[in-house]
């Protein structure tokens, strides 16, 4: 009786997965369910609960186990069978018709197919099936070894758990998030007072990099498959593997093209061009394959790219918009931008609805009035500007915008010091720039507060809860709770990640300060050369200036810091509140711990986040060492921004490369 039960069960448990599955693919992958939300909620209840009355019929391929499980501890890494490429780049016709010729030249043939496709920005990954079941997945990485991210691959609902046939296989596509999503969930985030995304490409990114896969399940993410890691599959042409893929019912995108000539090709890029803004994701050129997948075989890959695909790269994306307004903005430091308010526009992955005009020369340069048509793009893809003003659009109703003479924060008279472009607000006690500076102070470079962006800080000024930085440590969540914006829960979050800032390391509360000139990297050298801010703060002119890489002008700053009266009180309360004033000492096996003792690291290309001494120190101060080529003694190359021949030496003799970021993680900072 019980045995013909368990069976039952079984039987059951199986039918509703395909069940569920099956509408899963209708709803997220053809957009066209065939029941509703509350019946489809019914099927998967049904589901986990026989999961949890029998438990032995638990398995990989359940939809049950999409909703994300306990977070990992780290990312495993798993090693490409097949390395995951890149793609060179085109920028013109002209190179795509080199690109034509260069296959042409090399497979002797007169007339080559090429298929077209979308390049999605996103980020890109790989599927492993056995038999038909989602096995395991990873990042790119550095395209020989990834990170294991199978639990979050797993709650994206398009990736299929099952595959419609049994089939033994490594798929590879981009995932990436729509720009609706993006924005709704970047609209939650800035409510949240959590760190805004700067695009759907680094949401999609941060997203799939979360030890936690219950924060992945809770972020919009999708995919789109385009290519096979190793098969021996009867495919003749690369067409054929996307209709293949679709039979499996893996997302494969619609926009593609079969083009009998790189002009078809061309004619396909030229025709998304314009086109671009229409789609519901972020595209960032088109990608052209040689169809025939003998013809791929034979032309092979170069150390970074498959000869036989190209990516055409579009140029940045420009907007025409209207500037309804010109305000200025008073930063921390008293300066003085005029920003233009814009009509809002989606732009290069979010809405635009500002631009910083940076300062009246430029400003006055660009000729750019109240009411003008412009042109706008992304600067470095993220911070917005004006290109140039549409002179011929100007109706007469256009006004001219002038600086004003005094702080729209606090009244007092700006002057535009010698020798400077901006003006600036010199009260010490302006409120703009007191909320501007807490910001700066809770950012994530400097104290990392989470939950304390502009709009908490604002209203932090206006209860009167939070004049300076010192007061920050001295809130209560009983304070904070009754407050609009913050709800109980967030006022404790607030307060709990105010308690953690306190054990800082000492330049993280330099840079928070916000010295004038004092970056990150000025920061960092103040604190490791001095330890403490005691023997800081006692330092004379000469003793900063003596410093390698302290110029007179940060010297001067930091010096002039410490002398004015206000900061003798503010860090006498900061001390009193518990924050850490000292750094962790960096010398030879000292205050940290010795996880890499004895392996030995080359670098090759610039980092972001450090000098090349500096990494090289804090290498050292774990143990480790540092040579400067690389040899079979190497353990890790870590390489930067535009690496060089250290990177293929280390590539040819099977040495670990690591990019920037799995150095920090090593680093354990
Ligand atoms: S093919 C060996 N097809 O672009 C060929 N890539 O720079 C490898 N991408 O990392 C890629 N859409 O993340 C290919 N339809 C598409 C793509 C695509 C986006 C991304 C991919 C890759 C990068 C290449």
């Amino acid at each position: 009786m019980n045995k013909k039960r368990k069976e039952e069960a079984a039987a059951r448990a199986t039918q509703l997965r395909r069940e569920i599955e099956e509408h899963n693919y209708r709803y997220h992958v053809l957009d066209d369910p065939v029941i509703s939300d509350s019946e489809f909620d019914a099927l998967m209840r049904e589901l986990v609960e026989l999961e949890r009355q029998y438990p032995e019929l638990q398995s990989e391929d359940s939809p049950t186990r999409r909703v994300g499980g306990a977070p990992l501890p780290g990312f495993a890494t798993l090693t490409h069978k097949l390395p995951m490429l890149g793609l060179d780049n085109a920028f013109q016709a002209e190179e795509l018709h080199d690109f034509d010729h260069r296959v042409r030249k090399l497979t002797g043939l007169s007339a080559v197919d090429y298929f077209c496709e979308l390049k999605v920005d996103g980020l890109a990954v790989s599927l492993q099936y056995e038999e038909g079941i989602f096995l395991r997945g990873s990042t790119r990485g550095d395209g020989f070894t990834g990170e294991d991210i199978t639990h979050n691959l797993r709650t994206i609902k398009q990736v299929p758990l099952r595959l419609y046939e049994p089939v033994t296989l490594e798929v590879r596509g981009e995932v990436y998030m729509n720009r609706a999503d993006f924005e709704a969930m970047n609209k939650l985030r800035r409510e949240n007072g959590e760190a805004l995304f700067a695009n759907p490409r680094n949401a999609a990114a941060g997203s799939l990099r979360q030890l936690d896969p219950r924060v992945t399940a809770s972020r919009p993410l999708r995919i789109f498959l385009y290519g096979l890691g190793e098969h021996n599959l009867p495919l003749y042409t690369h067409a054929d593997l996307l209709d293949f893929l679709e039979r499996l019912r893996l997302p494969v995108n619609n926009h593609r093209a079969l083009c009998r000539s790189i002009d078809e090709a061309w004619d396909f890029c030229r025709s998304w061009q314009d086109r671009r803004g229409e789609l519901p994701y972020e595209i960032d050129g088109i990608v052209i394959k040689v169809n025939e997948l003998a013809l791929q075989e034979r032309l092979g890959n170069t150390a970074r790219s498959p000869r036989w695909a190209i990516a055409f790269k579009y140029p940045p994306e420009e907007k025409r918009t209207r500037v309804i307004d010109i305000r200025v903005n008073v930063g921390r430091t008293g300066a003085i931008t005029p920003v233009a308010v814009l009509e809002p526009v989606f732009l290069s992955g979010s809405t635009v609805q500002r631009a910083s005009l940076h300062n009246e020369d430029i400003l006055a340069e660009k000729e750019i009035m109240i009411g003008d048509t412009v042109i706008i793009r992304k600067a470095g893809e993220i911070i917005p500007e004006v290109v140039r003003v549409l002179k011929e659009k100007r109706t007469g109703d256009e006004r001219e915008f002038q600086m004003p003479e005094r702080c729209p924060s606090c009244g007092a008279a700006v002057h535009r010091l010698p020798g400077e472009a901006a003006r600036r607000c010199l009260n010490p006690s302006c409120p703009a720039q007191l909320v501007e500076r807490i910001v700066h102070f809770a950012s994530r470079r400097a104290m990392d507060i989470e939950g304390l962006g502009p709009a908490v800080a604002e209203l932090l000024w206006r209860e009167g809860l939070a004049r300076n930085l010192a007061d920050l440590y001295y809130l209560n969540a009983a304070q904070l709770a009754p407050l609009e914006r913050l709800a109980e829960k967030s006022a404790s979050n607030l307060v709990a990640a105010i308690e953690k800032s306190k054990g800082n390391p000492l330049h993280r509360l330099l840079f928070g300060f916000g010295i004038r000139f004092v970056g990150e990297k000025a920061a960092r050298l103040l604190a490791e050369h001095f330890l403490t801010l005691d023997r800081l703060r006692r330092a004379g002119l000469e003793e900063l200036t003596a410093i390698s890489e302290i110029g007179p002008k940060i010297a001067g700053a930091v010096y002039e810091f410490f002398q004015a009266p206000e900061t003798a009180g503010l860090l006498e309360r900061l001390e009193r509140a518990g924050v850490n004033f000292s750094e962790p000492v960096v010398e030879e096996g000292a205050a940290a711990e010795r996880t890499l003792e004895g392996k030995a690291f080359v670098f090759s290309g610039a980092l972001e986040r450090f000098t090349r001494d500096e990494a090289a120190a804090l290498v050292r101060e774990r143990g480790g060492k540092v040579a400067s080529s690389v040899s079979r003694k190497t353990d890790y190359l870590v390489a930067g921004s535009e690496p060089g021949s250290k990177l293929t030496r280390a590539r040819e003799m099977g040495v670990e490369v690591i990019d920037e970021e799995s150095f920090v993680k090593l680093l354990q900072l």
